[in-house]
């Protein structure tokens, strides 16, 4: 069964495995999302870590998508922490293990991380994405307004560089900050 939570506290030693083991098989798969090559399991261990220490200062949100308690993909939100900001958000890393994929589950957390965002009193998101992407589909599928394109912006690992398409979308705020 599929179930989708905001990660609050320290993961068990198994899910942030896991989450090390959904970041390498991303990269691996030649997803655009910050490393050109794949991490290798330190990098990533220490990646996930800087992430939940952030969680726990409050700078971002991270959801996990779990199916029968294995995790399947996650996504983050960097959290505005200027003063004129704290309405908006950065939709970052949304990550679908490739075991796991066309099954709606990116979906289903990116509806999920808006729904938690909103919550919070979030009443705007923003994201770039690699130009062409199938999460550009995803977002356009999901809502998110196309406001432009960068060139140039994004290494790649055959040593190129690839557009990025900047999003946004609104949000109907349900709650407070
Ligand atoms: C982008 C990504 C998150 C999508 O995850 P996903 O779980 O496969 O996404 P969804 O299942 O919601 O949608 C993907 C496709 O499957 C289709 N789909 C959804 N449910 C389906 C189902 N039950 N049966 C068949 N197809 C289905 C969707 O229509 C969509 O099709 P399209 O791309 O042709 O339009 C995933 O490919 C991924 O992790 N990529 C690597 C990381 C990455 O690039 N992240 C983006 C950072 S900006």
């Amino acid at each position: 069964m599929l179930e989708i939570k905001e990660l609050k506290s320290p993961p068990s030693l198994e899910l942030f495995s896991e989450l090390v083991e959904l970041l390498q098989d991303a990269v691996a798969g030649g997803a655009s999302i910050g490393w050109v090559q794949p991490p290798s399991t330190k990098e990533a261990r220490n990646y996930w870590t800087e992430v939940l220490e952030a969680v726990g200062r409050g700078e971002r949100m991270l959801l996990v998508a779990t199916d029968n308690h294995v995790c399947a993909g996650a996504v983050q939100v960097l959290l505005g922490q200027k003063q004129n900001a704290r309405h908006r958000g950065e939709v970052q890393k949304l990550m679908v293990h490739s075991q796991y994929r066309r099954r709606g589950i990116g979906q289903a957390l990116i509806g999920a991380i808006e729904k938690a965002a909103a919550a919070r009193g979030l009443t705007l998101l923003v994201l770039d994405v690699r130009s062409g992407d199938e999460a550009e589909r995803l977002y356009r599928r999901c809502g998110y307004e196309f406001v432009g394109s960068i060139p140039g912006f994004l290494q790649s690992a055959g040593g190129g560089f690839d557009p990025t398409s900047i999003y946004y979308r609104r949000l109907a705020a349900s709650g407070q900050a």
